[in-house]
């Protein structure tokens, strides 16, 4: 795209560490609500995405990556979708192998991070273990002389949010995050599920250009027709615009998490694509 055509975007932040160490607490807190309360066991085992209008009307995309072991793949392709890492790290428990692991994703996908050391109302806790710990791993806070911005936070007592939201702003302010809006929109399946009642779904993350009801596109090895557009609050709507993670109906058959969305000009194209891809 021509830089005319580019205009800010909203920044989309992928939440990464280890197993339990209040990721999807520090999101509920954010969004005002209560996801962690709905989830089996406690464990996140899938990419949720959301996006979050701050007071100032700022707006930042999430993604939520589990913190199990068992989810190393969703954490790569975390860090791969994402403009910038918030790397969680709770106080009272320091520096863990899913910590570690994440710290791996984000230096191999190259994006940067902030450290969010979170539960600072336990007992226990203790900030400057955590910064020390990070230091073996190469990741040095500005407290210790280095570049990495951090920040104590508490998801129970929503404490630190609003330094967390400024941080990431500031960092996306110095990224210049820009996306062309008035194009056939293209994005990423951050994850997709058969469901059914309304048939195979994929939650999209608009990288460029507008998605829109009735857009025609292919996405992997699959087309379809956008039947209906869902935000994260579970209201229909008529658009969405870079950065925006959205629910997208009206798909031929599941995609793959990862798979590229492509809106093309008509259904005879889209046919011939996603065909072609089949072979
Ligand atoms: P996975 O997605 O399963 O890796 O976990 P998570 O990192 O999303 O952690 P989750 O939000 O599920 O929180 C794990 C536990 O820590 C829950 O019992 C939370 O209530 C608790 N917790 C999260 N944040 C805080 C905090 O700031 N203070 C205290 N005291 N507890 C917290
Ligand atoms: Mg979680
Ligand atoms: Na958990």
């Amino acid at each position: 795209d021509a830089d005319e055509h580019l205009k800010p975007r909203p920044p989309v932040v992928t939440i990464m560490g280890h197993v339990d160490h209040g990721k999807t607490s520090l999101l509920d807190a954010l969004r005002g609500t209560d996801v962690v309360k709905g989830e089996a066991g406690g464990i996140t085992q899938h990419m949720g995405a959301y996006q979050v209008t701050l007071k100032s009307g700022d707006k930042i995309s999430f993604l939520d990556t589990p913190g199990h072991e068992a989810f190393t793949e969703m954490r790569a392709r975390g860090a791969q979708a994402t403009d910038i890492v918030v790397l969680v790290v709770a106080a009272d428990d320091g520096i863990k192998p899913q910590t570690i692991e994440a710290i791996n994703h984000v230096k191999a996908a190259g994006v940067p991070m902030i450290v969010a050391i979170n539960k600072m109302d336990k007992n226990g806790a203790d900030a400057n273990r955590v910064r020390t710990e990070l230091l073996q791993h190469d990741i040095q806070v500005e407290e210790m002389g280095g570049d990495v911005q951090d920040v104590e936070v508490s998801a129970l007592k929503k404490t630190g949010l609003d330094e967390l939201t400024e941080k990431i702003l500031l960092q996306a302010e110095i990224m210049e995050l820009k996306a062309n809006p008035d194009r056939m929109a293209e994005g990423i399946v951050v994850e997709a599920k058969l469901d059914k009642g309304r048939g195979p779904l994929a939650t999209v993350l608009v990288k460029r250009g507008t998605l829109r009801a009735g857009d025609i596109f292919v996405v992997g090895v699959e087309w379809g027709k956008v039947r209906a557009l869902v935000n994260d609050k579970g209201q229909t709507i008529k658009e969405a615009g870079p950065s925006m993670p959205v629910e997208v109906l009206g798909l031929s058959g599941v995609p793959q998490s990862g798979d590229i969305l492509s809106v093309v000009e008509n259904e005879a194209r889209a046919r011939e694509v996603a065909d072609y891809r089949q072979q």
